[in-house]
């Protein structure tokens, strides 16, 4: 892990109240796997002095890209991150996405900011697979033009049917178990809670792997405070609590215990 004095090279939007962040970080950039993770402390918070993870979506050169949504204190006022400004940066943290496929065929499954992560995911998987992402609308669908140029198959579920199916991201999944070749699936999946959990039920019954990586609130990031465990269930069935910002954010389906 390292700590980098990071400056922001530029950001913009990129829809349903997303924005995509670029910050110079050579260190970080250099060594960063999909799945893993940064610890931002954003400046003028006034007082708010813990950092935010972010999953990273790109890494090219000396530069790291972040997508982030604007749902609080801290995310209102990255957009007001100017170009040149210096902002520290904790990474690259966490375990990350195995990327040793076994003959499996990869399909991601993604909510919201998951995108990002499994965007960096497919950029490195050695095999091209399915993408199936879901969302409230068409708006809160992203990346699809970027997934379909590096090759993958794209399909979308929104709630309200303005974009792809009607319905959630589960339909898309019902719908690929149901056929043949889901035997030799492997999933990579980053969303919200519901729908890992519904993603890991549905691996479990069918006895495919599947990886999840897991949203905890989060306090040092870096294993110390104990802010972010989770409940896991290890191979001989018994219990621990383990911490998403160091032992995860990525875990087996099958060792996750849902609350
Ligand atoms: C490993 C990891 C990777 C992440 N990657 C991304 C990413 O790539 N893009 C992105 O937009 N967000 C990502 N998040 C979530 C992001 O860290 C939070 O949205 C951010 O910390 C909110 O900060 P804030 O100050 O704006 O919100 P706050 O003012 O602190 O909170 C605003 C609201 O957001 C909720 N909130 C805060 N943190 C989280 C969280 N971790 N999960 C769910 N709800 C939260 C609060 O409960 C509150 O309701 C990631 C979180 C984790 C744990
Ligand atoms: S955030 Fe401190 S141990 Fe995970």
């Amino acid at each position: 892990m390292n700590q980098e004095e990071a400056i922001i090279a530029g950001q913009c939007d990129r829809g349903g109240g997303y924005r995509e962040l670029v910050l110079a970080s050579p260190r970080i950039a250099a060594t960063v796997r999909p799945g893993q993770f940064v610890h931002l402390r954003i400046p003028d918070l006034h007082g708010a002095v813990l950092r935010r993870p972010f999953s990273i979506y790109r890494a090219a050169g000396d530069n790291l890209h972040i997508l982030y949504k604007n749902v609080g204190l801290g995310t209102t006022a990255m957009n007001r991150l100017e170009e040149g400004r210096q902002v520290s940066i904790l990474g690259p943290l966490g375990n990350g996405f195995p990327l040793e496929l076994n003959d499996r065929q990869p399909v991601l499954v993604a909510g919201g900011y998951g995108v990002a992560p499994l965007y960096y995911l497919a950029e490195k998987l050695r095999e091209k697979g399915r993408l199936l992402v879901g969302g409230r609308t068409a708006q809160d669908i992203l990346l699809i033009d970027e997934f379909t140029k590096l090759g993958w198959q794209v399909e979308v579920a929104t709630d309200d049917g303005s974009s792809g199916r009607r319905g959630m991201v589960t339909v898309l999944l019902d719908e690929l178990l149901d056929t043949a070749p889901a035997g030799r699936c492997v999933f990579y999946a980053c969303g919200p809670d519901g729908m890992l959990k519904a993603l890991a039920e549905r691996a479990l019954a069918h006895g495919l792997p599947a990886w999840l990586s897991l949203d905890k609130h989060m306090g040092c990031g870096g294993g110390a405070c104990l802010a972010c465990v989770t409940r896991i269930r290890t191979d001989d069935g018994s219990e621990s609590w383990e911490r998403v910002c160091k032992d995860g954010p990525v875990f087996a389906a099958r060792e996750v215990v849902w609350e």
